[in-house]
Parts: C-alpha cells; structure tokens; sequence
C-alpha cells in the first residue's frame, strides 16, 4: 500500500511542475503532505540512528571485545561466546528468530525477520571471526581493548569484519523500530570466513531451503573513499600451498659440511626467485592459460576510477609500485592474478648467530585468480611446476590450504542498480565499480550451490589495515553503512515491481 501512495505522491509533485498546480492552494496543500509522508520516512531512520548514535558505537565496541580468532584453537570458546553475542544482537534487532547452528568447526549464526510473501528476501551474510592479532607489539592498543581515537575505532575486527557485518544488524533495528522494513531479512553470520569458510560450504547445500533468497548483501570489502563511494564488482580467488624442501637428514655445521651439501634455504629461495620472470609474470607453466583478458574499453573504465600511485607509495613507505608489465596498479590488484610469499622460515633464526646449514626449509605461498581460474587447477600447476624446479640434491613436498573461486557481480542487475542507488542517495554521489584484490571464497558458492548473485557492498577502506596491527574502522563509515543499508532494501523492493 505504502508503494502506491509513494506513486501518487511522485504523479502529483510532476503534475504539480507541468501544470504549475501549487497555484491552486488546496492542491498545492495536499501535494505538500504526500511529499511530506514521503521524506519522513526516511527522516525518520536518520533520527533513530542519531538518537541512537552512542549506544550504536557501544554495542560494536562490546562485540570487538571478545577475541574471535578462528584460526586459533585456544580461543575456541571466544568464538562460540561471540557467536553467541551475534544472535542475542539479532533477536535485539528485531529478528523474528536466531539460531545457532553447531558446525564442525566454529558455529554459524542463523537469523530471520519476515515481513511478507510479496516482498523480496535479502540474505545477509557476513563473518564474526577474526584473524589471530600478532604481532602484538606493533600493536598501540590492545587488539581486544577498542578505542575510539580521531574518529576511528581501533581494534582487530573492527573493519573486517565485525564492524562491516554489525551495520546490518543496527540497520535491521533501524528500520524496524521505524516500521520501514521493506523486504524479508534473512542473516548468515559466520565464524570460519578468515579459515576458508569450508563447513560453511557443508551448511549450504544441507540448509537450501532455509537460505532461500533473491540476493545475498555482503559489506566485507571496500571502498575507495568517503568522496568516492564504490562498489566492488569482483573478488579474486585463492589458491594457497605450503612447500618444504629437505636437504640432508639432519642440521649440519656449515664450515664441515657447506659447500658440499646443498642447502634447503638457499635452493627453496633459488626456486622461489625463478617463480617470476624480469617482467613480474608468473612462471608457473600454464598458469595464464585460463585467465580473462579485459578488452581495452573495460579496462579504461577499471582506470577511471580516482588513483593517485604518489599518494599510494608514500602511504606504504614505497619508493615505486611493482608488478606485471604492461598492468596498472589498479589492474595488478584487480584483474591480474599473482603469485607471493606470506612467509618463508628455516634454520636458526633465534639471536646471535648459529652456524648451521638447515635440514628444512619452509615456505607458504598464495596465488590470487581471476576468471577464469580453477583453484584446484592452479594448485596441481603448482605443484607440478615447483617439484620441476627441485634439483637431485634436495626433495620437495607441497601441500595445499584452502582455495577458492574468483567472482564477478554483474552491474546491470536490479540489485546492483539498487546498492548503486542506495549509495548515491547517502553519499551525494553515484558509486564507481571497482574490482576487489581480496577473496571472500563463499562468495562464488551463494551463485553455484544457492543459485544466488551477490552484491558486495563494503563501506570499509584500503588502509583500514585489515589483517594487520591496528586494525581500524572509521565511525564515519559505520554509520554511513547503517544509513545506506535500509535505502537498498527499499529500492531493491521498489525495483522488483
Ligand atoms: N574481507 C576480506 C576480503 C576482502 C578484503 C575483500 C578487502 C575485498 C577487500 C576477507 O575477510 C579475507 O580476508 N579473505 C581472505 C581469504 C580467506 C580464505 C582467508 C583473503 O582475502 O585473504
Ligand atoms: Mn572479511
Ligand atoms: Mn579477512
């Protein structure tokens, strides 16, 4: 019903311009309140959030506190406290019902609030886990002790993605206290997103008729900036393999031994070096086989977007960018796929010096991929390529982690029209899409095993030092996030019909 008087009062304020009716005062009076029914709405969710500012921020402070770290099996019970803390906020909100649903591994929180069979449902999913703090001393604030400082919330968590997911909570108590839920919601909170999400993939196929939906709204990525909303279009996949290379079958001391026995430190470095080329590309043999290459008007667009390398370098204390000849840096980290060390260890690193020459030599290495790459694949054509590069003098093993798929979201779907819209009306500005460097693996299975697209709609920012030291959010950016998130569900169920 509230859908068509809106209609009416849209018909009515363009009669109003083409036949100049607000000369005729009874009309103009009539005209003046369907308009005024229509803004309040709106003016309605703003005062919530503004009379509800502090509590807003306590909450999420509250959640920050407790130490979710997924990949940690000390913290198991922080995460299963957390979990718990994530329900209690749904049904708080004004979920119908919440649910914790027992996994293998860490609990995935399940809630709902239906509004009717004639609207759309939202499916929101988001993560509540977190990745282990270390190292702590670079830390200038405790990683589980938030502070608000300059505006910005400090603390692990706070914008990957605690913060990220809270404001669809706070935006469900937003639009319920002000009766404007506009469609179904349904949340999928997780606790194994920073593990590789793999019992979630379990829940899905078991829980389809639960996750039924017409779309999945995820805020885990980012933005390019408060001035320049954006919606991240794509994720890149994942490949991610450990490698340990044996020498001889003890640690030996280097002066008796070295130069005549080859050194697991030195080689494993030897074969990493030779994984690129002089011109950044990747070695692996048939490594580019599958990838998508973008045709120039795609890539112009991608290079439209706001960039500035100076101010990049400086913010990471680089004197120049690196990367694959010929790619800009937004299309280095956006729709090439890349190869890198996330850490490499052997032999003695404790203080002083020790002369050894190693037994073993370790290395974990991730591939980033785009369409159209195959995890799996492109861990066997790793595998294969580096057992090639051993030489007889040392063995190799390498074993796969977690992987994942890459995904594109379309631009031209009602729901990337609505986050679009819902952006623009926030921030004053239409949003810009951009493709996203990061990897959120479930992603790709919400379209292969729910049949669902998604639209990523992140508020978080590139230097909000995500999975490092002071990690933080800016406040700005969670209410703006609690302020867009009621817009898309109402323009995505005004779309729809
Ligand atoms: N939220 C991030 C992914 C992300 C960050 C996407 C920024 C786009 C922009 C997510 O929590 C994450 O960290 N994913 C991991 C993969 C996972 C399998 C550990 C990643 O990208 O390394
Ligand atoms: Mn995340
Ligand atoms: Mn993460």
């Amino acid at each position: 019903m509230w859908k068509s008087i809106f209609q009416v009062a849209d018909l009515l304020l363009r009669l109003q311009t083409v036949f100049s009716l607000q000369r005729i005062p009874e009309w103009s009076d009539a005209i003046s309140c369907f308009i005024h029914f229509q803004t309040t709405a709106m003016n309605s969710q703003q005062d919530f959030i503004n009379q509800n500012k502090d509590r807003f921020l306590n909450e999420l402070l509250e959640l920050l506190r407790i130490p979710s770290v997924s990949a940690d099996r000390a913290y198991t019970k922080d995460v299963a406290r957390c979990a718990d803390a994530v329900k209690d906020s749904l049904l708080k909100a004004g979920c119908d019902k919440a649910e914790i649903f027992p996994t293998e591994g860490h609990p995935i929180v399940y809630g709902e609030k239906f509004v009717s069979n004639d609207v759309p449902t939202v499916l929101v999913y988001g993560h509540y886990d977190v990745q282990p703090a270390d190292p702590l001393e670079l830390w200038t604030s405790g990683p589980f002790e938030p502070v608000v400082k300059d505006g910005k919330v400090y603390a692990r968590g706070a914008a990957d993605d605690k913060g990220q997911m809270f404001m669809h909570v706070k935006a469900l108590e937003v639009m319920n206290a002000t009766s404007t839920l506009a469609c179904n919601v349904k949340f999928m909170i997780e606790g194994e997103e920073e593990v590789g999400s793999s019992n979630l993939a379990t829940f899905l196929e078991s829980h389809k008729e639960l996750l039924k939906a017409d779309i999945v709204l995820v805020s885990d990525t980012s933005m390019i900036s408060m001035e320049h909303p954006s919606i991240e279009t794509g994720l890149r996949g994942l490949a991610y393999m450990e490698v340990e290379v044996t020498g001889p079958n003890r640690d030996l001391h280097s002066g008796v031994y070295g130069g005549a026995v080859n050194n697991p430190c030195n080689e494993l470095c030897r074969m990493i070096a030779s994984l690129h080329d002089e011109n950044g590309r990747i070695m692996v043999e048939g490594f580019y086989d599958k990838v998508v290459e973008l045709n120039a008007e795609e890539r112009k667009a991608l290079n439209d977007a706001p960039f500035n390398q100076n101010e990049y370098n400086e913010e990471l204390g680089v004197k120049e960018g690196w990367g694959e000849d010929g790619y800009t840096t937004l299309e280095r980290t956006g729709i090439r796929p890349t190869l890198d060390v996330n850490g490499i260890w052997g032999g003695y690193t404790g203080e002083g010096a020790k002369t050894v020459l190693p037994s073993k030599a370790f290395a974990k290495i991730s591939m980033r991929l785009v369409p159209n790459q195959v995890s799996d694949e492109i861990s066997e054509l790793f595998r294969k390529h580096f057992e090639s590069l051993a030489p007889a003098s040392i063995q190799v093993k390498v074993t796969p982690h977690h992987g994942g798929e890459p995904v594109v979201t379309p631009t031209d779907s009602i729901a990337y029209k609505a986050a679009a819209k819902a952006l623009e009306t926030a921030f004053g500005k239409a949003p810009i899409p951009t493709r996203g460097g990061g990897s959120i693996p479930i992603v790709a299975l919400f379209e292969h095993v729910l049949g669902l697209k998604t639209v990523l709609m992140g508020f978080g920012l590139d230097n909000d030092n995500i999975h490092s030291p002071n990690e933080k959010y800016d406040l700005a950016n969670y209410y703006k996030g609690i302020e867009t998130i009621p817009y898309f569900h109402k323009y995505f169920a005004e779309m729809q019909k």
